[in-house]
């Protein structure tokens, strides 16, 4: 045993002459540099090898928008500025680090104050960054400009989902949204039409982000900040929320599908259309009452009535701390739930509209989630316990900050028959 480990000899520890340590600690010190180089490659070739993805959906540098792309202008040229000045610095600190290393040669005369390098090394950067600085300037302004937006979308952020509201207004269509229209997850918007978001949060600050749209915009309580969105062609296009808001931030995304204007205009048709409750005597109809029973107290579908022919208005105010709750009305027109996190969509099917040419991709987004395309297993353990699902702060022993209001959706102790149930109805949700 090594006389240098914990639990040796101590006589022998003490015994031990000074060449013996010094050469079990170079040993040491030798394989642990080892070991650090190989951790930094490992490290150094996943990032490499994870930075060469081609079809990276949250990809800032295929900008698919006005903004993303004025961004994407100025990103570039002074990315390339940055690496040639970070190049030349590196290099040059590497030459005098291994040129005048110490060899136990005398130390050199000592000098200072050199008037025209220090004049010049203050210039230089003062250009750089003054020429950095003045499209910088420009380019905010013209991110923050929302003049010419035709259409308005109400974006809210909440633990752990995004929501959408489209009020009612003469823009986005030639004859305006005449009824409100409440959706989540994913945000349908007219192609190459500017659309204006005015954001804010129901509880914690979150932050809005497309990459392939635009940049970040903090959705903040109390507050509406605006951001201008503009998708150039018809197309799917993924975000995450960027500001950590709490347990489940990484399981809070949320997607844009861009459509042509009359994609767009018939979906905002099918979203305001009357409700067709399902079929008596099916499973989707035991699936509507169970429905009623157990989700329909946070959960909105608009038009859905109870025994006695009247409409039920959840109150979400009364279960969960945010005060709302996903509006489940034509849930299978989108195809993604739970804060855009999982797919509702087979993974074949799924292809279909994420990799679906521009001029189709309205027709099979339109399609929404078919009973063959239904990914349902994903929904499925949802229903069965949400909470083991995505953490969500939905357990009674942690309410305590919130007088007993759910953050997320709760356990509800579904049977696996009223799962059925609801699976079935949910399917007719479109
Ligand atoms: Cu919301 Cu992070």
């Amino acid at each position: 045993m090594s006389p240098l480990l914990p639990g040796g000899n101590h006589d022998r520890t003490r015994r031990r002459d000074a060449s013996t340590a010094t050469s079990v600690a170079s040993v040491t010190s030798k394989s642990s540099r080892v070991r650090v180089a190989k951790g930094a490659a490992i490290v150094g070739i996943g990032a490499l090898v994870t930075g060469c993805a081609e079809n990276a959906v949250q990809d800032t540098f295929q900008p698919a928008g006005t903004n993303a792309q004025e961004i994407d202008d100025l990103a570039r040229p002074v990315f390339y500025i940055a690496g040639v000045v970070g190049v030349i610095v590196l290099g040059v600190v590497a030459y005098v680090v291994f040129r005048y290393r110490d060899r136990g040669q005398p130390i050199p005369e000592q000098t200072h104050g050199k008037p025209a390098l220090e004049i010049a090394l203050t210039i230089l950067p003062a250009l750089i960054l003054i020429g950095v600085a003045i499209p910088t300037v420009g380019t905010i302004m013209a991110l923050s400009e929302t003049d010419d937006t035709e259409c308005v979308v109400n974006v809210t952020g909440q633990q752990w989902w995004w929501e959408f509201d489209y009020p009612v207004q003469d823009g986005c269509l030639p004859g305006g949204i005449t009824e409100p229209i409440v959706t989540s997850g994913q945000m349908v918007i007219p192609a190459d039409m500017n659309v204006l978001i005015r954001g804010t949060s129901r509880d914690v600050i979150h932050s809005f982000w497309i990459p392939r749209l635009n940049g970040k915009r903090d959705m903040v309580p109390g507050r509406v900040h605006n951001l201008r969105m503009q998708a150039n062609e018809p197309g799917i296009y993924a975000g995450q929320c960027a500001e950590f808001c709490g347990l489940s931030h990484a399981n809070m995304r949320m997607e844009v599908a861009a459509l042509t204007p009359d994609g767009f205009a018939e979906w905002v048709e099918n979203q305001v259309a009357d409700y067709t409750p399902p079929e008596e005597g099916t499973l989707a109809a035991e699936g509507e009452a169970s429905f009623i029973a157990n989700c329909a107290r946070c959960h909105q579908v608009n038009g859905l009535e109870d025994d006695t022919g009247n409409l039920i208005v959840s109150r979400p105010d009364l279960q969960v701390y945010p005060g709302a709750a996903p509006n489940l009305t034509n849930l299978m027109t989108r195809n993604t739930f739970a804060g855009a996190t999982w797919s509702m969509l087979r993974p074949g099917c799924r292809a279909d509209v994420w990799e679906a040419p521009s001029d189709e991709f309205t027709d099979r987004y339109l399609e929404g989630v078919t009973p063959d395309c239904f990914a349902e297993i994903d929904m499925r353990e949802w229903l069965r316990n949400a909470p083991a699902k995505k953490p969500m702060y939905a357990d009674p022993e942690k309410l305590e900050p919130t007088d007993g209001l759910y953050r997320g959706m709760p356990y509800l102790a579904l049977s696996e028959d009223q799962i059925d149930q609801l699976l079935a109805y949910l399917l007719e949700l479109k």
